[in-house]
């Protein structure tokens, strides 16, 4: 139990470290040129990065037996949607200064922002209801609702490769990732079903 208190500590400081150096770049004006830009992708970029993190947690939990690993999905989790609020905020706050009509132009006019809006939408839900008494009270629907952080890291993507006009190297990499876990999700739900399959085949031969 102590032990993973250490790591839980161990791990929300390092869920931190991104913050912090963004903080200190900005507070020794180490952004570069642009530093709204700079804010903007940083935040961006770590915004998926914890949304694949989150998605990774159950293959490598299964694959490992750690099962430990769960306990930190809910923080990984948050901290996905922390990165996603500074993300979004920068660009409310720094980058449109407010403007609400601008905002309103830029989410129904540049493919790239709806696709990023409406995945920020999503997280929300899964932000509020990601509280132990939350979970109680939704019981099996809490899994179907969690389930749409898929398509939400999905939009993530699909918003980076957008964004990006030539160069698509580096969304290709999330996307990669991406393909590998949504893949092993499909795996297991095939696997699942097949198991299901094959008991009730077997129920129905002993009976008979
Ligand atoms: C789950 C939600 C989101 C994810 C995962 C996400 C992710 C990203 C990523 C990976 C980048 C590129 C970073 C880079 O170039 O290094 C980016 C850039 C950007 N995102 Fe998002 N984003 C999300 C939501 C949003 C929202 C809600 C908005 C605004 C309404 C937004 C506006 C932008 C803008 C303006 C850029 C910079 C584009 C440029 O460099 O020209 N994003 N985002």
């Amino acid at each position: 139990m102590r032990r993973f208190i250490a790591i839980r500590a161990a791990v929300f400081f390092a869920c931190l470290i991104p913050f912090l150096r963004l903080a200190f770049d900005a507070v020794t004006d180490n952004l570069g040129a642009n530093p709204i830009e700079a804010i903007t992708r940083f935040t961006g970029v770590w915004t998926l990065i914890f949304l694949l993190i989150t998605l990774g947690v159950t293959p490598l939990r299964k694959t490992t037996g750690w099962y430990w690993l769960i306990k930190l999905r809910r923080m990984l989790g948050l901290f996905a949607f922390f990165y996603a609020c500074l993300h979004f905020a920068t660009y409310i706050v720094l980058d449109q200064f407010f403007a609400a009509e601008e905002i309103l132009k830029d989410i129904a006019k540049r493919p790239y922002v709806t696709v990023g809006f409406v995945s920020f939408l999503l997280l929300i839900p899964l932000a509020i209801t990601s509280t132990s008494t939350m979970i109680r009270r939704l019981g099996k629907h809490w899994q179907k609702l969690h389930r749409i952080v898929y398509p939400i890291a999905i939009g993530g993507v699909v918003h980076f490769l957008w964004l990006v006009k030539a160069d698509i190297r580096r969304p290709s990499v999330y996307a990669g990732v991406l393909a590998v876990l949504l893949g092993y999700r499909l795996f297991a739900y095939l696997q699942a079903r097949v198991g299901a399959r094959e008991a009730r085949r077997g129920v129905l031969v002993s009976s008979r």
